[in-house]
């Protein structure tokens, strides 16, 4: 396995990577990660129980590395193919298939690394780099986007449908599972209240703001209703003036990043889970990892119809998926859930279901592995 990304960072493609990768090493003969290095990387990789060679560069540099070196690691380590977590160093693993040195080369899509385009900007640049990826994603054996969006992006990019599997995200229902969060709720002085709860890295297009937008009319409805929000990022300043703009701090709460192993807690303080993400071109949602991980904690979900959203929640099963942007049915949502707690616990209910028998890493990675294998011995 090839990524640019891989804990202690913390995100999608990071959470993706790792929970592949460890299933992936119990069921291959040789298995091992190349990714940049990280000043806490020792204390992650040494509990991992598979090699993993940490290049000392920048995540989005590590194709420059790869193409210097790759080729000799492959010759003193052999293997029979490449898994990228990102299309950005696929080069590398074709230069390699071309000489002979594996068999094939799988690449994973999420969405927003295969519409980012750095020189965007660049007149002239920007479409050499467009006609580039172009050029490599054409020279891929087999993808592995993990939503049916990200796999219709990827045919729009002009990859045959032949070439695409779709493997959805999946989540560990041992780690995240149904607690009493009574403690840490008291801690946060939210013992009576009804919690609307996100976790995500703050960024613009998680649509946290639609969610501040819809509290005058969930306040109105339910006045203990709170909101809890967990992650850190560059948007959290933005997100600050809106509370203040609006005189909502007392109704808002913000943690900063909390460490995954207190997530569980986090998740099991809320009462439903809220991400209302936006379509923010090349910032778009390829999935959602967290909405499993509050359904596996037997939360509720609420989305957006934006990007692979539809891919990680049923809609009336799971969860609901309402318009990007909505606030006004966004707010009728959480209003339905709050009041409701029949309605709450059947969908939380089944989203667990869900989780434990098939969205989960075990399934989802064996699933990938199978097809693996299958590409390898043809
Ligand atoms: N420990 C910790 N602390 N983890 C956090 C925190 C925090 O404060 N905030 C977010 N995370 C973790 C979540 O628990 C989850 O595992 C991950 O970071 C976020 O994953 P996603 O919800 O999937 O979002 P993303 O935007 O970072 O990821 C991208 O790739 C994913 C993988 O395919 C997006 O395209 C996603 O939509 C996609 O699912």
């Amino acid at each position: 396995m090839i990524t640019q990304d891989f804990p202690p960072e913390t995100g999608g493609i990071q959470t993706y990577s790792l929970c592949h990768a460890r299933v992936l090493a119990g069921k291959c003969d040789r298995f091992g990660v190349i990714c940049p290095d990280h000043p806490d990387a020792a204390a992650i990789d040494n509990t991992l129980g598979f090699p993993v060679i940490r290049l000392k560069i920048r995540n989005d540099l590590l194709i420059v590395s790869l193409l210097r070196n790759l080729n000799r690691r492959l010759k003193e380590h052999p293997v029979d193919a490449t898994f990228h977590s990102q299309w950005q160093t696929a080069a590398a693993g074709i230069r390699a298939r071309n000489r002979g040195l594996i068999k094939q080369v799988f690449v994973a899509a999420h969405i927003r690394e295969l519409l980012f385009n750095p020189f965007a900007a660049v007149p002239g640049l920007g479409r050499l780099f467009t006609a580039y990826r172009n050029r490599v994603l054409q020279q891929v054996d087999h993808f592995y986007p993990v939503s049916d969006y990200t796999a219709r992006s990827l045919m729009e990019l002009g990859v045959e449908a032949s070439k695409i599997t779709v493997v959805i995200n999946g989540t560990d229902p041992q780690q995240f599972y149904p607690d009493d969060a009574s403690g840490l709720k008291q801690k946060l002085g939210l013992g009576s209240k009804k919690v609307i709860l996100t976790i995500t890295r703050l960024v613009e297009r998680k649509g946290l703001d639609t969610v501040l937008e819809s509290l005058e009319k969930v306040l109105k409805k339910v006045p203990e209703a709170h909101y809890l929000v967990v992650g850190e990022g560059e948007d959290r300043q933005r997100l600050e003036s809106i509370i203040r703009k609006n005189g909502l701090a007392g109704n808002v709460t913000f943690t900063g990043r909390v460490p995954y192993e207190e997530l569980n807690a986090y998740y099991n303080a809320g009462d439903l889970f809220v991400m209302p993400s936006r379509t923010q071109p090349p910032d778009v949602e390829g999935f959602g990892i967290v909405f499993l991980e509050a359904n596996a904690c037997g939360l509720p979900v609420i989305g957006s119809d934006s990007g692979g959203i539809p891919s990680a929640i049923k809609h009336g099963a799971t969860g609901f998926i309402v318009p990007e942007g909505d606030s006004g049915l966004l707010a009728e949502r959480i209003i339905e859930l709050l009041t409701h707690s029949e309605l709450r616990d059947r969908l939380g209910n089944e989203g667990r279901r869900r989780v434990v028998e098939e969205a989960n890493w075990q399934s989802v990675s064996s699933k990938l592995f199978e097809d693996l294998q299958a590409r390898l011995e043809h």
